[in-house]
């Protein structure tokens, strides 16, 4: 089986953290081939901030955050023992390395390119790799119909439709740095794809075996056949 995380920013902002997130891809690691896409939380946000307070454009605050989610990628990499030593940085050295054929490696990377959030990185990874599952690991326990941290009513979905998902983000807005818990583009192709996705809270790094066995509390998004 082919999983494909994408691990929020948040989860890797102390060695504590790293650790236990580590610790638990490598188990997982031993019962599927795993990728895992790194996000650049609060430190991608601050330098964003800080770019735009200087003048740079919404791409060169892209590069900006692109960065920090490599240096995370190459803090998660410290932390487990069967990774690729090197984020990747395109879609296409992941599969040359895998041609190889050596033992099976995690394999980590941060952002590719402008224009969206690790989420379609690990939604496109997932798609080129043809994964059987996507994970997005993340600080809230699902998909809302409104930010849940904004609004207090906001109603959590158990199960969406990619197309529902696609319309629900539709009305994002694709800034650097924006707080979505999935971001359009990721949407799209999740939905191009038909890749099953569920979207998890990371505060329980083992939650994150529940979720490859269908067992979770978060949201769940199936292509439209299988509602
Ligand atoms: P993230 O993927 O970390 O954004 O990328 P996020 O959705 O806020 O994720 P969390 O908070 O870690 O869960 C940080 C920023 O880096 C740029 C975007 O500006 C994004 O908002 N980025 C990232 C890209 O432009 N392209 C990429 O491939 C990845």
């Amino acid at each position: 089986m082919k999983v494909v995380i994408s691990l929020g920013g948040i989860f890797l902002k102390d060695a504590t953290r790293i650790k236990e997130i580590a610790e638990a891809l490598e188990e997982l690691a031993e019962s599927c081939d795993l990728y895992v896409v790194t996000g650049g939380g609060e430190i991608a946000r601050e330098c964003i901030k800080i770019a735009r307070d200087l003048g740079a454009n919404e791409a060169v605050c892209d590069y900006i955050g692109i960065a920090v989610t490599r240096i995370n990628a190459k803090l998660l990499i410290s932390a487990l023992h069967n990774a690729y030593p090197e984020p990747f940085s395109d879609y296409k050295e992941v599969t040359a390395a895998k041609a190889k054929g050596e033992e099976a490696k995690i394999t980590v990377m941060g952002g590719v390119s402008p224009g969206y959030t690790t989420d379609a990185v690990a939604a496109i990874l997932a798609e080129y790799v043809n994964a059987d599952l996507l994970i997005d690991v993340t600080s809230v326990d699902g998909v809302y119909d409104a930010d849940p941290r904004r609004y207090p009513d906001a109603r959590k979905y158990d199960v969406l439709t990619a197309k529902e998902l696609v319309a629900l983000t539709a009305k994002e807005e694709l800034k650097a740095g924006s707080r979505i818990v999935i971001d359009p583009v990721a949407a799209k192709i999740i939905e191009r794809s038909g890749i099953k996705t569920i979207v998890i809270d990371g505060s329980n790094p083992r939650d994150i075996f529940g979720a490859v066995q269908g067992k979770h509390r978060g949201t769940e998004i199936n292509p439209e056949s299988h509602r």
